[in-house]
């Protein structure tokens, strides 16, 4: 029975180790860039778009959306009670810690679901996942962060490791029409051109979110580009906040780890 038990070192999940060999990947892939940079997708990997986006930041495409999250923040609701009744520290600067794991719950609450339910709490209707508001909330709340490492916890509890191995697959796991991973673009090709754009590395790829794309016209939450992603292969997206999508974004911060906020970010 003892021999069963032990389970063979391959198999047992270590994300400590996956952090250092994530991190490791992409130092080695991009030697010249900063490590802090990679939170500024492929802006870290070169000179020409580095400047392109320096020039951006002077009028930042998400000012709008950050200046109305401040508003919906402080904005009571019916009942009086406001976000910061929430959260922590009144929810500024604490963007870092999410994802986390409540133990409580045996889930993994974003930042987005976090402020849903608040809403719910208060007897308000939830917001869109994938709509402006929820995009200007979570910008401002990112905003109060800018700068601080990325500090998503693992708590030595077999759940929470098994929703950070779950996310973890799913992020190497191929599906689609394209049989793509988030891994093959992500990983694999960052730096490479996919039609007009220029894959952002894994590493940081959620510190600057949520963000501005010309290409959408506005702003997009992490739920939003999640989707996005999976159409992209042409697989079918899953529900914003789905148990696999919450995993996801539990696994890509923790490896993360010790990179600065950034966002909300701005992207061409
Ligand atoms: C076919 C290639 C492809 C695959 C597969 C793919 N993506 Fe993307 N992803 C892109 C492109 C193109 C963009 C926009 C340019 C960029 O920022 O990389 C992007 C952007 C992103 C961004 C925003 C990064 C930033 O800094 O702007 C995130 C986060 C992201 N992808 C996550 C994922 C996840 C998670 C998966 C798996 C579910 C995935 N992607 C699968 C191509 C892909």
């Amino acid at each position: 029975m003892a021999a069963t038990r032990a389970a063979p070192a391959a198999e047992r999940t270590d994300p400590a180790a996956d952090a250092k060999a994530f991190r490791d990947y992409f130092v080695k892939k991009f030697p010249k860039a900063e490590l802090d940079d990679f939170v500024n997708g492929p802006y870290s990997m070169n000179k020409d778009m580095r400047k392109q986006w320096e020039e951006m930041e002077q009028f930042p495409p998400y000012e709008f959306a950050l200046d109305a999250g401040k508003e919906m923040f402080a904005k009571p609701f019916k009942n009086g009670k406001t976000y910061a009744d929430c959260f922590e520290n009144g929810g500024i600067g604490i963007r870092q810690n999410y994802p986390y794991f409540d133990e409580k719950e045996s889930k993994v609450i974003t930042l987005e679901l976090a402020l849903n339910r608040c809403r719910e709490d208060n007897g308000e209707a939830p917001l869109s996942y994938t709509k402006d508001e929820m995009a200007s909330l979570t910008a401002y709340m990112a905003y109060t962060s800018r700068g601080k490492p990325m500090d998503i916890k693992i708590p030595d509890d077999p759940r929470a490791l098994a929703a950070y191995e779950n996310g973890k697959r799913y992020f190497y796991t191929r599906r689609g029409q394209l049989n793509f991973s988030c891994a093959s673009c992500h990983v694999q090709s960052p730096g490479e051109h996919l039609r007009a754009e220029t894959l952002a590395p894994a590493l940081g790829i959620l510190n600057a979110m949520p963000i501005y794309r010309s290409q959408w016209g506005g702003m997009g939450t992490i739920s939003r580009r999640f989707i996005s992603c999976n159409s992209q292969t042409r697989a079918v997206p899953l529900e914003p906040q789905s148990e696999e999508y919450r995993d996801l974004e539990y696994f890509l911060s923790y490896v993360s780890n010790g990179l600065p906020i950034a966002g909300p970010g701005s992207r061409p």
